[in-house]
C-alpha cells in the first residue's frame, strides 16, 4: 500500500515539474527585448510612445519623457538625470501586446552618450532603426547600425515622417543599402508623401491603410482594401496615385529579395516599414509584424560557453548602472539582463567577479511608467538591483557556475584630460567617486605608467562637466582638469611579451603608456602620425581601438 502511495506522490511531483518547465518555456517564448536606435530627432521618442499607446501601457501622448539633450548643455543632462532619478523606469519600458511581453531598452541618441548605447545593445535581442525620410541616413545611425551589424543583431528599419516632404522611397532604400550596408526588403510602401501622403500599402499583410479625411493629425481610422487591383483604390486615391503604386510595387517585387525569416534572424536581411509616428500611421503594421518575426531571447556567448535561455540555472549580466541623483539616497540601480533560468527574489546568487554570494530582497521589474518589486523574472527581462557599489558594468550573476559574458567592450575615447584633486582634504572621497563613476561607465580612467597620474577619457566633452558636478554633489569632492594631447587610446596586444621588440617598445614609449581600470596596457598615441610610425616600428604588436579582442 505504501509503495502505491509513494508512486502516486512521485507521479504528481513529476507532472508538477513538467508543468513548471512548460510554463517557464512559454514565458521565454513570449518575450521580445529590443532597442530603438536613431540619430537624434528622427522620432525615437515619438515612436516609443506610440508603441506604448498601442500596447495600452499609457493612455495619452506626452507620457514618455524625452531623454534627449537638445543643446548639449550640462544643465540639460542634469535635468534629465533628475527626472530619471525620480522615474528610472524610462531606462526600460515594458508592456504587453497580444500576449507578448515587450521590453524596450532606452538608448540615448546624443553622441556624447554613445558608449551607453553600445552597452545597451549588448542586452537587446533585436533593434528597430528609425530614419527621418527627409534627412535620410545620418551619422549616429551609421555608427549604431555598424555595431548591430557586427553582432548580427536582427534589425527592422522604420522610415518616419512620411507626412513631410522627403526623399523618394527608392532613393532612400538605396541610401540605406549603400551607407548602412544592409540588404533591405520593404514590407510596407508609402502612397505619396508630404502633402500628398495618402497611406500605406502593407506588403506583409497585403492590404492598404489610407488616411481618411482632410486632417493629417492623429488619424486613427483607416480604410482597408484587400485587393490592389480593385477600382475602389482608384476612387480613393485617384487614378494617378493608384497606378503609380501598382508600378512601384512591381518594381519592389523585381528589385528586392522577398522576406525570409531565417535571413532576418541571422542579421542578413532587414525589413523596412514606412510611416508617420506622430500621426500613428504605419506604427500598428510595424508592431504587428514585429511581434510575429522579432527574435525570442537568444542564447548568449560567455567566455566559457554558449548559454541558452531555457537552461534551468539562472545567469545574467549587468549592462547599465544608474546613479541615484538624490544625495540622500545614494543607492544605485544595476540593470541586469536575464540570459538563462529564472531570477528569484531573496535567492543567493554568485557575484562571479567577487566570488561571493549575494541576494536581493527587492529586485525591480519595469513597466511603462513605473517599477515594481517582482518575485520571478525570465530570460529577456531586465531586473533593477539596488547596489551600494558592488557592481560594475559587465559583471555576471549565476547560480554558482563561473561565467563571464563577453561583448561589453570599451571604445577608445575621443577626449582626454588629466584629473587633479582640488581639495586635498577630500582625496578619499575623490578617489571613491572616480572609482564608482567609472564603474557606471560614465567615462574611462587611465593611470600613467610613468608617474601614476590619472587621465579621464570620454566620448564627448559634456561628460567632464557631468563628472565634476557629480563628484561635488554626490561625493563632496572637487576636481580640476588639465589638457592632455592624446589622439587615441589603443589597447596593446603583443605577439610575445618576452621578445626584445616588446621590451624596447615598453622602454621607448613609457611616457605614453597607461593602464586602464582592468589593468590592461594602453598606448596613448598623441597623433595619427605617431600611431602609424609606432605600428610600423613594432610590427609584432597589435594596437586595438576596442578593449576586447581575440
Ligand atoms: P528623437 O527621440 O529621435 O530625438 O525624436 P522625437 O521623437 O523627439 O522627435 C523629434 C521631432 O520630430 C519632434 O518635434 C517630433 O514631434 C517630430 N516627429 C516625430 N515623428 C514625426 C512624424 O511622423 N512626422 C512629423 N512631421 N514630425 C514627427 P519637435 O518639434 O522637436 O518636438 P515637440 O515639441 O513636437 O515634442
Amino acid at each position: 500500500n505504501y509503495s502505491w502511495f509513494y508512486l502516486k506522490i512521485s507521479t504528481h511531483k513529476f507532472i508538477f515539474a513538467q508543468i513548471v518547465k512548460m510554463n517557464f518555456l512559454e514565458e521565454i517564448k513570449r518575450r521580445r527585448t529590443f532597442g530603438i536606435i536613431s540619430h537624434p530627432d528622427a522620432g525615437k521618442t515619438t515612436l516609443t510612445e506610440k508603441l506604448l499607446l498601442f500596447g495600452g501601457a499609457i493612455t495619452e501622448a506626452g507620457a514618455v519623457k524625452s531623454n534627449k539633450i537638445k543643446k548639449g548643455a550640462t544643465s540639460d543632462f542634469m535635468e534629465i538625470e533628475r527626472q530619471r532619478g525620480i522615474s528610472v523606469a524610462t531606462s526600460v519600458l515594458a508592456f504587453e501586446y497580444n500576449g507578448i511581453k515587450i521590453n524596450i531598452l532606452d538608448t540615448p541618441g546624443h553622441k556624447d552618450f554613445a558608449e551607453d548605447t553600445f552597452r545597451t545593445l549588448t542586452a537587446v535581442d533585436s533593434v528597430i532603426v528609425v530614419i527621418d525620410v527627409a534627412k535620410g541616413v545620418e551619422e549616429q545611425t551609421e555608427k549604431l547600425v555598424e555595431v548591430c551589424r557586427m553582432r548580427n543583431i536582427p534589425m527592422i528599419v522604420f522610415i518616419n515622417k512620411m507626412d513631410r516632404e522627403g526623399k523618394d522611397a527608392f532613393e532612400l532604400l538605396d541610401e540605406i543599402e549603400q551607407k548602412l550596408k544592409l540588404t533591405v526588403t520593404p514590407l510596407s510602401f508609402p502612397i505619396g508623401m508630404g502633402y500628398d501622403f495618402k497611406g500605406i500599402y502593407n506588403i506583409w499583410e497585403k492590404n492598404i491603410n489610407l488616411f481618411s479625411g482632410d486632417s493629417r493629425k492623429n488619424i486613427e481610422e483607416t480604410i482597408e482594401i484587400n485587393d490592389l487591383n480593385s477600382d475602389e483604390l482608384n476612387k480613393l486615391v485617384g487614378d494617378n496615385a493608384a497606378e503609380t503604386l501598382r508600378e512601384e510595387l512591381e518594381l519592389v517585387d523585381g528589385i528586392y529579395p522577398s522576406f525570409n525569416h531565417e535571413d532576418y534572424l541571422k542579421g542578413e536581411l532587414q525589413p523596412v516599414f514606412f510611416g508617420s509616428a506622430l500621426n500613428s500611421f504605419g506604427v500598428r503594421e510595424l508592431l504587428d509584424c514585429f511581434v510575429e518575426i522579432a527574435p525570442k531571447p537568444r542564447a548568449k556567448q560567455s567566455e566559457e560557453r554558449l548559454v541558452k535561455p531555457d537552461e534551468d540555472n539562472f545567469s545574467g549580466f549587468v549592462f547599465k548602472i544608474h546613479a541615484n541623483m538624490d544625495p540622500n539616497h545614494r543607492n544605485r540601480l544595476a540593470f541586469v539582463k536575464i540570459v538563462s533560468g529564472q531570477f528569484k527574489r531573496n535567492t543567493p546568487y554568485l557575484h562571479v567577479r567577487h566570488n561571493k554570494k549575494v541576494k536581493f530582497s527587492s529586485p525591480n521589474a519595469f513597466f511603462a511608467e513605473k517599477k515594481e518589486i517582482v518575485d520571478v523574472s525570465y530570460p529577456g527581462d531586465i531586473v533593477g538591483l539596488q547596489d551600494t557599489g558592488t557592481f560594475k558594468i559587465g559583471d555576471t550573476l549565476t547560480e554558482g557556475e563561473v561565467l563571464n559574458y563577453k561583448g561589453i567592450p570599451s571604445f577608445s575615447p575621443e577626449h582626454f584630460r588629466y584629473i587633479n584633486n582640488a581639495d586635498p582634504l577630500k582625496s578619499k572621497q575623490l578617489f571613491k567617486g572616480i572609482d564608482q563613476l567609472m564603474d557606471e561607465g560614465v567615462a574611462q580612467l587611465f593611470t600613467l605608467e610613468l608617474n601614476g597620474r590619472k587621465v579621464i577619457g570620454t566620448v564627448g566633452a559634456l561628460q567632464y562637466e557631468v563628472i565634476q558636478y557629480r563628484l561635488e554633489h554626490e561625493y563632496g569632492a572637487k576636481c580640476t582638469y588639465e589638457n592632455l594631447n592624446v589622439y587615441k587610446a589603443c589597447w596593446v596586444d603583443p605577439e610575445d611579451k618576452k621578445n626584445e621588440e616588446f621590451k624596447e617598445f615598453l622602454r621607448v614609449k613609457q611616457r605614453f603608456l597607461a593602464k586602464d581600470k582592468r589593468g590592461q596596457l594602453v598606448f596613448l598615441a598623441d597623433s595619427a602620425f605617431s600611431l602609424q610610425m609606432t605600428e610600423q616600428k613594432y610590427p609584432s604588436i597589435k594596437f586595438h581601438y576596442v578593449s576586447e579582442f581575440d
